[in-house]
């Protein structure tokens, strides 16, 4: 079946099978690589994008329900990496070996668009969802810290994991 669907911002016209999940169709026809595969069953958020506007498990949502819809992945995320969190996620050395962070961050990017300064509680309950092997949990919740306080004050100084040694060093 043919269906159109904006992703990232540009209408896209495909011809796929009606069962056949987004995630094949950004990863496989649209050669949008960011979004992962992990489990294929709603069960670890690696496959995560943007809907209109809700993180959705792209492993779970059929051609046949796309027709209309806004789609953002993580390569629509911003247009140079200058998102928040894409900040935080650098300036923090956030993912180990990050299969699994375009799914974090996206994620993370709906809980901030609806709560621009979550407690970790919040962070915890909204990202408990999304697993991570390598169990970066800690500095993925410091990140999203980080980007809050960032989106809040774009212009604040970027800091770095050296920079804070320093501090404490000279303290
Ligand atoms: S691949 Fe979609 S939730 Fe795991
Ligand atoms: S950084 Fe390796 S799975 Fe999360």
């Amino acid at each position: 079946m043919k269906v159109t669907f904006s992703v990232n911002g540009t209408n896209r016209t495909v011809d796929v099978p009606a069962d056949m999940p987004l995630l094949w169709i950004l990863r496989d026809t649209l050669d949008l690589k960011g979004t992962k595969y992990g489990c294929g069953e709603s069960l670890c958020g690696a496959c995560t994008v943007h809907i209109n506007g809700a993180a959705t498990r792209a492993c779970q949502v059929p051609a046949s329900a796309l027709n209309g819809r806004k789609v953002v992945t993580i390569e629509g995320l911003s247009a140079d990496a200058s998102h928040p969190l894409q900040r935080a996620w650098q300036e923090l050395d956030v993912p180990q070996c990050g299969y699994c962070q375009a799914g974090q961050i996206m994620q993370a990017a709906e809980l901030l668009a609806n709560n621009p300064k979550p407690t970790d509680e919040d962070i915890d309950a909204a990202m408990y969802g999304n697993l991570c092997r390598c169990a970066t949990y800690h500095r993925i919740r410091e990140g999203i810290h980080r980007a809050a306080q960032i989106a809040a004050n774009p212009r604040a100084a970027s800091r770095t994991r050296d920079d804070d040694a320093a501090a404490q060093g000279a303290s």
